[in-house]
């Protein structure tokens, strides 16, 4: 059964990647997981400094997902590479390394030093709903990924500096996703990923406080699927680069649906919290799938949805 699968001119031996944030760097799962099983390793977003994160609480638990307000907790840039990125090197799988910042000039930084470091591929997460961008071409805004001309020049931006694979990740938090996907290609990005989380609040009736700290949060998990399937499916028509689609991926069916609309590899993240081997799961369910349909190659399916 061939699962191999090309992101640009990443080479996947499968279409199954870790959702960034919810999978750590990797090693937090290495007793529970085959990690060079996987498709890809997409690590916990990176800055440029450590970021201690938003205060707790920070996680609640919705009807059909999670809302989270982590804020990119990290140690920065200079400890991923000195103690992470040596151990999640020798792992025999891809990695994807993802990095955001709230301007340009620590951007094209951050993915510099990472491609001198020897990383093939990034994520730009242009996407987080749970920080507030106070410098740089998008002052005033939440995140460059709601803003076409903004998402393009800093793509632009990084684009010129560096040679490695980008992947850059667009919210839902906007009227239409095909536009912010067409002005990043048009930059010059190596695929698209979709969706991050939905802008969204809890509230304690008790308390009369929102459950978050933070007040709002991120929506991820099963409530999210359908939409995001449908923002995948029309990103894929909208542009030529492959797309890495995610949101609400719990099992192999939910993958083949992604996959079916036109993603080329898929993220799994909430589900490693209800799960921990979703991941391994979802590939195993992938090669059933395609043994029952007399599929030989999961290419043949990229886009297949009958319309
Ligand atoms: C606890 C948590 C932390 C996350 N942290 C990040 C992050 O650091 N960077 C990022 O790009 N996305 C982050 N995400 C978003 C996921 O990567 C993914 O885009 C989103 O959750 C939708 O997929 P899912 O429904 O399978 O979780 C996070 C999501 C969760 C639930």
């Amino acid at each position: 059964m061939d699962l191999r699968v090309n992101l640009g001119r990443l080479k996947l031996k499968n279409p199954v990647t870790t959702a960034s944030g919810t999978f750590g760097y990797g090693k937090e799962f290495e007793d529970i997981v085959a990690l060079d099983k996987l498709g890809a390793v997409i690590t916990k977003t990176i800055t440029r400094l450590r970021r201690p994160g938003n205060p707790p609480p920070r996680l609640t638990e919705t009807a059909a997902g999670i809302l989270n307000a982590i804020g990119l907790q990290n140690e920065g840039l200079d400890d991923f590479i000195k103690n992470k990125l040596p151990q999640l090197k020798a792992v025999k799988t891809k990695l994807i390394v993802s990095v955001s910042a709230t301007d340009e000039d620590d951007f094209v930084y951050c993915v510099q030093r990472l491609e001198e470091a020897g990383v093939e591929a990034v994520e730009l997460n242009l996407s987080c709903p749970n920080i507030k961008y106070s410098t740089g071409v998008n002052a005033g805004k939440k995140m460059f990924a709601q803003d076409a001309q903004a998402a393009s020049a800093l793509v632009a931006g990084i684009r010129k500096h560096v040679k490695l694979v980008l992947i850059t990740k667009l919210s839902p938090n906007v009227t239409d996703i095909t536009q912010i996907a067409r002005a990043v290609e048009d930059a010059g990005t190596d695929a698209v990923s979709l969706i991050n989380t939905f802008s969204a609040m809890a509230i304690d009736i008790k308390t009369m406080r929102p459950k978050l700290a933070n007040i709002t949060g991120g929506l991820s998990g099963p409530a999210i699927k359908p939409v995001a399937v449908r923002m995948v499916y029309e990103v894929a028509r909208a542009v030529k680069v492959p797309v890495l689609g995610m949101g609400g991926i719990m099992n192999a069916e939910d993958a083949l649906e992604f996959i079916l609309a036109g993603a080329t590899a898929v993220s799994v993240g909430t589900a490693n919290f209800v799960n921990p081997r979703a991941c391994p799961d979802i590939i195993n369910g992938l090669v059933s799938y395609c043994k029952n349909k007399k599929i030989s190659s999961i290419k043949d399916i990229i886009g297949g949805v009958k319309v």
